[in-house]
């Protein structure tokens, strides 16, 4: 696992070797949650209106909050102003007149946190789980895994397999969500190295070493118990980690 040290964001300047990953916690105060429903746009708000649960409820509308103000860093609009798009899979960006610098961005959440990357002209996916035994893990294996990752990882210390699924399965996540497909690609023809306590790595994609090579990838602990990927396509980036305070003063 990489060891990410968490900064302060120094500017909201991103050249292309650039590459900014967010980390925030959904669990916002009410008085938040009120002032975020007003910077979300009628779909998004319908949404909210859709969840079942009130902590669903409040975690999406966090959610959207949170990466409309991380966004707005960059795009010099207000965070309400911010319009949507999304591929023919539904990975989301930015309306293309009002991303000029080609932003790029890709978000992923799970058990009451967010992850954020952004990057400019370049493709990025990111992925957070939350490493727990659940009985669904050995299906899970069969489904994201292939027969020779399904191999290797039980050659591994059985204390390790669990982290070691997860740091596997986060990164074939982040790749098919940075090349905009989603599951659809077929996760298990994003082969990875898995090894016991250090970082997954992009080995093929679709049996093709080049395709891998492509990439670059970052993999941390952003939380106890979580495991966190980050893909984008290209080398020699320089990666600037921060933790997004969720207080009053960031939300307008
Ligand atoms: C994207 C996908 C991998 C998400 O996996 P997940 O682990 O359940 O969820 P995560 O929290 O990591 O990511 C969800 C976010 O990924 C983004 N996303 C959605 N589709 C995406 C795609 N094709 N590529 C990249 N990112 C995508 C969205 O921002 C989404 O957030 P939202 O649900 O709040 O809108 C999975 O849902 C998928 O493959 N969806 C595509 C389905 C499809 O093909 N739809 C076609 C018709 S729209």
């Amino acid at each position: 696992m990489h060891i990410v040290q968490w900064q302060l964001p120094q500017s909201d300047d991103l050249n292309e070797q650039t590459v900014d990953v967010w980390f925030a916690n959904l669990n916002v105060s009410t008085h938040e949650i009120t002032q975020g429903w007003a910077m979300l746009s009628a779909l998004e708000q319908d949404r909210a209106n859709r969840q079942m649960r009130d902590w669903q409820r409040n975690a999406y509308i966090a959610t959207r909050t949170i990466l409309r103000s991380i966004l707005a860093r960059y795009l010099q609009l207000a965070p309400q102003e911010i319009i949507f798009e999304v591929n023919q899979y539904g990975k989301p960006r930015v309306a293309t007149h009002q991303n000029p610098e080609q932003l790029s961005f890709n978000l992923s959440h799970s058990g009451g946190y967010l992850l954020c990357g952004v990057a400019v002209g370049r493709e990025i996916g990111v992925d957070v789980e939350e490493v727990r035994l659940r009985s669904s893990l050995p299906s899970l294996v069969r489904k994201v895994l292939s027969h020779d990752e399904q191999a290797t990882l039980h050659t591994l210390p059985a204390e390790n397999q669990t982290l070691a699924f997860y740091q596997s399965w986060t990164h074939k996540e982040a790749y098919v969500k940075a090349v905009g497909r989603g599951i659809s690609f077929g996760l298990a023809s994003v082969e990875v190295a898995m090894r016991s306590n250090r970082a997954a790595e992009l080995l093929r994609i679709a049996g093709d070493q080049h395709e891998a090579k492509r990439w670059t990838t970052r993999q941390f602990t952003p939380a106890p118990q979580t495991v966190a990927s980050v893909v984008v396509d290209g080398e020699n980036l320089t990666f600037r980690y921060h933790q997004y305070a969720t207080d009053s003063s960031i939300i307008p």
